[in-house]
């Protein structure tokens, strides 16, 4: 079944969505590195920032794979600095909920076009989102609760990726009712 037009354009949108992603996750990190004692959350731009780029090299593959032509954009500038660190985690909920409303598009487009092998495809960007806005909301709360205690800061560095994970992996499974 060969890719609509419309479809082809609405692929190479994502792929935009998630390049400009990796690239502000990067601009978030560099920044993060700057600041002293935040090692742990530097990791974890860094880390979301790659991931981005394999979401994006993956709308590329499956392209190519469905015979279409992958297009490679100008990135926008992305926000260098921030006041603290619920903006820069405010941030990335914000964006991550916009990435998932713009899926939720596709998704939608995929069922009335009956091209139910992109609607499967598709729904791996789903979950990933869940788990991504899953992780931002946490944090988020994390740091509310944290407010001003030095301690309670260091110990939320120390864990971030352990939180992330245990995050991803308790939605995978309220997903698939485990
Ligand atoms: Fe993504
Ligand atoms: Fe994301």
């Amino acid at each position: 079944m060969e890719l609509s037009q419309k479809s082809l354009e609405a692929l190479n949108l994502q792929v935009k969505i998630e390049a400009d992603a990796s690239h502000q996750y990067l601009a978030t990190a560099a920044w993060l590195e700057n600041q002293p004692g935040l090692d742990g959350v530097t990791e974890f731009f860094y880390k979301q920032s790659q991931e981005e780029r394999e979401h994006m090299t993956r709308f590329m593959h499956y392209i190519a794979m469905r015979k279409g032509k992958a297009i490679i954009p100008a990135l926008a500038q992305p926000k260098t600095e921030f006041a603290n660190l619920k903006e820069v985690f405010q941030l990335f909920l914000n964006n991550e909920q916009e990435v998932t409303k713009s899926i939720n598009q596709w998704v939608g487009l995929a069922l009335n076009e009956g091209d139910y092998i992109k609607f499967q495809f598709w729904q791996w960007y789903l979950k990933e989102q869940l788990e991504e806005e899953n992780q931002a909301s946490k944090m988020l709360n994390e740091l509310s609760m944290i407010g001003d205690n030095r301690a309670a800061l260091y110990s939320f560095d120390k864990d971030i990726m352990n939180v992330r994970e245990k995050v991803a992996e308790d939605t995978s499974a309220e997903l698939n009712h485990k």
